[in-house]
């Protein structure tokens, strides 16, 4: 039986920063950004959407109403969850409508969750072949304003519907993965933005590709040739060319420029929003499959999934018959046509708007925020949302 992703949807605000723009503020070449780093714009999330409603908005595109019956097992990954203890999954499910037969819940491994969210469904829908399984992959990337990691934040969300006879990608069954304790990126329970040591980080994103990839090879004789496309976890679009150029170089210059090539189609929607943590990988996904137009049924593609912390892991599925058929790419490309592009003294104001944390209430303005789904306000320690 194969199983692997059947619909993907995604989510990103509609206010964005053009990184030229942030560059000239802060007295940087922008080069650096768009160039240096290959971000071109940054989402920026008003106060209105939070990482459950992102996701909710993301997963509402791809339900149909046998979707939502069928799904029995709702899993959210993220790294910047609303609460320590419900799980945003809980949240989402209920937004929905979704079937209440169902286990909801939250997976946390910086931006791996997702990916372990996947596997976890494919066990799942091995026992349970009739069932379906949603995975929620949604992030806001919070550095800070003018901090080094500033240019690589961004907000939104990818929905992966997981099924038998996927129409979108077929997983195969060997995966590879690895885990070791170090500390490239955290974020301690009291902070509300990240550290990271940076250069130490895009070391060991490097490191741990060498180590999944080389045992990828090993457990199944494959080598990059046999790749259509590989995606890569893109905290910025510049970080899988780093790890991809040092392996390609001894593959045939055909596979070389292929690969090459569809790296860079890999990367548009991600040089458009930023880095979006545990959808980051899965947006390249999607970015490769709605604007590679030469890609065919029985390619195979590659995944590396990144989480810092860390763990690593290689995948691989199989492109499926029709596939196209079943994308959004026109419900995408409308998405990015009506952003809004806002100055960066905007994004600053937006930035340092925040939620109340002594349970006073905050009603929010939901009208001028476009998304079907936004969180209304707070009170008593507890948030709201609205489906308009
Ligand atoms: N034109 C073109 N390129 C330029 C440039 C210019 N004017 N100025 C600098 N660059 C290049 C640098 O040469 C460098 O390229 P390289 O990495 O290929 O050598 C790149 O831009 C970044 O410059 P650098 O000085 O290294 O930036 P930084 O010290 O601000 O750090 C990050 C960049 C990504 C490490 C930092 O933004 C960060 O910590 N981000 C968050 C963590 C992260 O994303 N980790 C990744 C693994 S998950």
């Amino acid at each position: 039986m194969e199983i692997g992703i059947d619909k993907l949807g995604f989510y990103t605000p509609h206010l964005y920063v053009d990184m030229n723009d942030l560059a000239e503020e802060r007295g940087i070449d922008p080069g650096k950004f768009t160039v240096g780093l290959g971000q071109e714009e940054m989402a920026v999330p008003p106060i209105t959407q939070d990482p459950v409603s992102l996701a909710s908005n993301a997963a509402e595109q791809i339900l149909d109403e046998d979707d939502k019956d069928a799904i029995d097992l709702v899993l959210f990954g993220t790294e910047s969850g609303v609460d320590h203890s419900k799980s945003a999954a809980v949240y989402v499910h209920q937004l929905l409508g979704l079937n209440p037969k169902a286990r909801s819940v939250e997976l946390k491994q910086a931006c791996y969750g997702a990916t372990a969210g996947i596997q976890m469904a494919k066990g799942h829908i091995a026992l349970h072949p009739d069932k379906k399984v949603l995975i929620l992959a949604s992030d806001i990337a919070r550095y800070g304003l003018n901090t080094p990691g500033e240019s690589t934040q961004g907000a939104g969300a990818v929905a992966i519907l997981v099924s038998a006879s996927p129409r979108l990608l077929a997983l195969e069954s060997t995966s590879t993965y690895y885990t070791a304790d170090i500390m490239d990126f955290w974020r301690p329970v009291y902070s509300s933005t990240a550290f990271v040591d940076g250069k130490y980080s895009n070391e060991q994103y490097i490191a741990f590709f060498h180590k999944v990839w080389e045992d990828y090879q090993e457990q199944t004789g494959r080598s990059l040739t046999d790749f259509a496309a590989i995606a890569f976890h893109l905290p910025y679009t510049k970080m899988g060319w780093k790890a991809l150029r040092t392996v390609i170089e001894d593959v045939p210059e055909e596979a070389q420029e292929r690969l090459k090539n569809n790296y860079q189609i890999s990367t548009k929607y991600n040089r458009q929003v930023g880095n979006i943590y545990t959808g980051s990988l899965y947006l390249s996904l999607l970015s490769l499959l709605e604007n590679q137009d030469e890609l065919k049924e029985a390619d195979i593609i590659g995944l590396y999934s990144y989480g810092s912390g860390a763990v690593g892991e290689f995948l691989s599925g199989k492109l499926q018959p029709g596939f196209k058929e079943h994308l959004q790419t026109a419900v995408h490309q409308t998405m990015f046509e009506n952003r809004e592009r806002i100055s960066v003294a905007t994004y600053e104001d937006v930035f340092e708007q925040t939620l109340p944390t002594d349970g006073s209430e905050k009603q929010l303005q939901t009208s001028e925020d476009p998304a079907k789904i936004c969180l209304a306000g707070v009170n008593d320690h507890m948030r709201s949302y609205v489906v308009k």
